[in-house]
């Protein structure tokens, strides 16, 4: 048995190189990604305590899972919701409940807005897929008034933090190259300061926040997982036996993950 692993490993060193990850289903972004997002953008208000009433820009805002949340806890006077995907965003309009969201189509690194525009401005799991990080965040600082909020949240990639981390663990022992984030070293604490001050933004706090999601069986989790951009772009590439080879693996690497061993996402604010 070992041995046939072995060679389905040694069959499958396929260059993927060029996969990219894509965002053009919002429906599907919602039941994997957005859920998490949820999850983990609730204790990032928590920690962040924002007060009521602010104008806020939502940088990447996606299929607008965290502008939703946004709009129901913080009570804000104005929300923006910037993102380059239609399909995402045409996804975000449909959600009610984000009034007084209003979105467009935008890239963090030239936001469409004049400088002192908002309160606060957020990156939620944004700022690694950003080409130019630095730039990403020298453009929250701009739009934002002084003393206001730059902040984000990003899962700790380098730091096998991603929810599909052990997905992508198997893939690799099977010589798959599952795609990450453009910029994803931009994820790790320290980067994350860095990029904070470099900014020239002071005053800068970071924590780790570790979320966890239960899911009702070991099939749940997969199909789950499978609508994810990284993990569909590579199980796309494979025969149905290998994609059964792979599922088998994260089964069982599953069954010896100690229980509580979750996904972290770090945190940076001004
Ligand atoms: C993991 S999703 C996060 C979406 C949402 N903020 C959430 O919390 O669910 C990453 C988002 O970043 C967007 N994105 C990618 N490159 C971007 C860029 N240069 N500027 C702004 N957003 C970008 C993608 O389209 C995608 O919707």
């Amino acid at each position: 048995m070992r041995a046939l692993v072995v060679l389905v490993a040694l069959q499958q060193k396929v260059n993927m190189a060029g996969l990219q990850i894509r965002f053009e289903d919002g429906a599907s972004y919602e039941r994997m990604m957005g859920t998490w997002s949820r999850l983990t953008g609730d204790i990032f208000l928590d920690w962040l305590a924002p007060r009521s009433g602010l104008r806020w820009v939502d940088v990447g805002c996606g299929n607008g899972a965290f502008t939703e949340l946004l709009a129901k806890r913080c009570v804000p006077s104005e929300i923006k919701g910037i993102d380059p995907s239609d399909a995402q965003l045409s996804f975000a309009r449909g959600r009610p409940s984000a009034r007084p969201a209003t979105f467009q189509k935008g890239d963090a690194m030239a936001l469409p807005f004049p400088e002192n525009s908002f309160d606060a401005a957020v990156m939620a799991l944004v700022i690694f897929f950003v080409p130019d990080p630095v730039k990403g965040v020298a453009e929250m600082a701009r739009v934002v008034r002084p003393g206001g909020i730059v902040s984000a949240y990003a899962w700790d990639v380098t730091g096998g933090g991603l929810p599909a981390a052990q997905i992508q663990v198997e893939m690799r022992a099977m010589g798959l190259s599952p795609p990450l984030p453009p910029s994803f070293e931009a994820s790790r604490l320290e980067s994350l300061r860095d990029l904070w001050r470099g900014a020239g933004l002071d005053a800068v706090e970071t924590t780790a926040i570790n979320v966890q999601r239960t899911f009702a069986s070991f099939d749940e989790f997969w199909d789950i997982n499978l609508l994810g951009a990284s993990i569909a772009a590579v199980v796309a590439t494979l025969s149905p036996y290998d994609a059964e080879v792979l599922k088998n693996r994260v089964r069982a690497r599953m069954r010896r993950t100690p229980p509580g061993a979750s996904p972290t996402v770090h945190a940076p604010t001004r």
